[in-house]
């Protein structure tokens, strides 16, 4: 189609089709502060660089003569149907990167029939978000009766699934923001969840409204969350009665402990490089773990996916689905859900491509002997 347009129409896609470049396109349109905390990581950034490294190490190795003509890359993944092995991946205060934020997000999702995961930490309330198939990433805040609400009011707007992020108990040492002494959350922004909140609000002195300031400062209090054991996931599998998955994992000890710990799922992910410096890359991780436990849980994946090519080689290494998370963030900059729509379209049709001319008519066809290491 976009071979078509420039031979017809002599016209070219506003935004660039190099998912790697994005980025740099994106930061003409991000103030200092937004891509401050959306592109940079903990630290140095060499999660973050380890990361896309990671993916650089290993090569797809294309079959011939397979008769790839038609592919089918639509999956069940813990109950939801998808269209492709692919997610939103849940990220927070997206009104820095547009004013539509997680609004426009979810129905570019909608529009291409892929989940939306909506994050606790989002610039809109769980109720404003449009979309057909929705997940809800929580982060487990100190305060139980918040939790709950946070539960119920997912519950109640048919989020089907639970992603509960554990890698950041509370946030990573992050230069560019602790520079520039920009946190959104300490400006109000990406506490929609929050101030919406029942039992947030009876918690406070005087309503948000009045003292917004006050309210910041109490979801500060009630955020960080670094005293979590796995114990108390029990809390979580007694007030939740659907499938439960555990973001940031990359320790096969973890991974086992996940599935002896009864939930559904795990995300094999370091958050972008956002949390620990020098950590291993989340690509690095994945082969041991889709080994260890990938027959007994839905083992998912994120941090440095760029690529379609990249969903192909997490797919290979165990991966049921990978999430995306930057790259959308780089669409919306530019085009508000038009934006991510362009996003999501080139990462599908490139993901598709690389099967056919691998010789796959089916994602789950790939595995181990697909690759090889660089
Ligand atoms: C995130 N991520 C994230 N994760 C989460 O569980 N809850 C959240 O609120 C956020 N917020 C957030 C904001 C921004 C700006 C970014 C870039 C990331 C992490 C996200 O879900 C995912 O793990 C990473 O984005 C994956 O890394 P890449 O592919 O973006 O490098």
């Amino acid at each position: 189609g976009i071979y078509l347009q420039g031979m017809l129409q002599g016209t070219r896609p506003e935004i660039t089709t190099d998912l790697g470049r994005l980025e740099s396109q994106a930061a003409g349109k991000l103030s200092a502060e937004a891509m401050g905390y959306i592109v940079p990581s903990a630290g140095s950034g060499a999660t973050a660089r380890a990361n896309l490294a990671a993916f650089d190490r290993w090569r797809l190795v294309p079959r011939m003569l397979r008769g790839s003509t038609e592919r089918d890359l639509s999956c069940t993944i813990l109950g939801t149907p998808m269209p492709a092995p692919v997610l939103i991946a849940p990220i927070g205060v997206q009104t820095l990167a547009h004013p539509d934020g997680e609004l426009a997000t979810a129905r570019a999702a909608d529009a291409l029939g892929l989940t939306y995961t909506h994050s606790t930490q989002a610039s809109h309330a769980f109720e404003q978000i449009e979309a057909s198939s929705k997940w809800y990433q929580l982060y487990w805040p100190t305060d139980r009766d918040v939790c709950l609400s946070f539960l119920q009011r997912a519950k109640a707007g048919g989020y089907g699934v639970l992603v509960v992020t554990l890698d950041t108990g509370t946030l990573g040492w992050r230069p560019a923001d602790l520079d520039r002494g920009f946190l959104p959350f300490l400006k109000g922004e990406g506490l929609a969840n929050y101030f919406s909140d029942p039992a947030f609000q009876a918690k406070l002195v005087k309503p948000v409204a009045e003292d917004p300031a006050a309210a910041v400062m109490h979801w500060a209090q009630m955020f960080p969350n670094v005293g979590l054991s796995w114990d108390e996931l029990s809390f979580l599998r007694d007030n939740w009665d659907a499938p439960i998955v555990l973001k940031g994992i990359t320790s096969v000890d973890d991974a086992k402990l996940a599935a002896e710990n009864g939930v559904d799922g795990i995300v094999v992910s370091n958050h972008g490089g956002r949390q620990v410096d020098g950590a291993i890359a989340s690509l690095d991780a994945l082969p041991a773990i889709a080994e260890a436990v990938g027959e007994q849980l839905t083992v998912l994946f994120d941090s440095g996916v760029r690529t379609g090519a990249d969903a192909a080689k997490a797919l290979a290494l165990g991966a049921k689905a990978v999430l995306l998370g930057r790259p959308l963030m780089y669409g919306l900059a530019l085009a508000g859900q038009a934006g991510v729509e362009h996003v999501l379209r080139c990462f599908l049709a490139e993901l598709d491509l690389t099967l056919a001319l691998s010789g796959y008519a089916n994602h789950r066809e790939l595995n181990r002997d697909s690759l090889v290491r660089a």
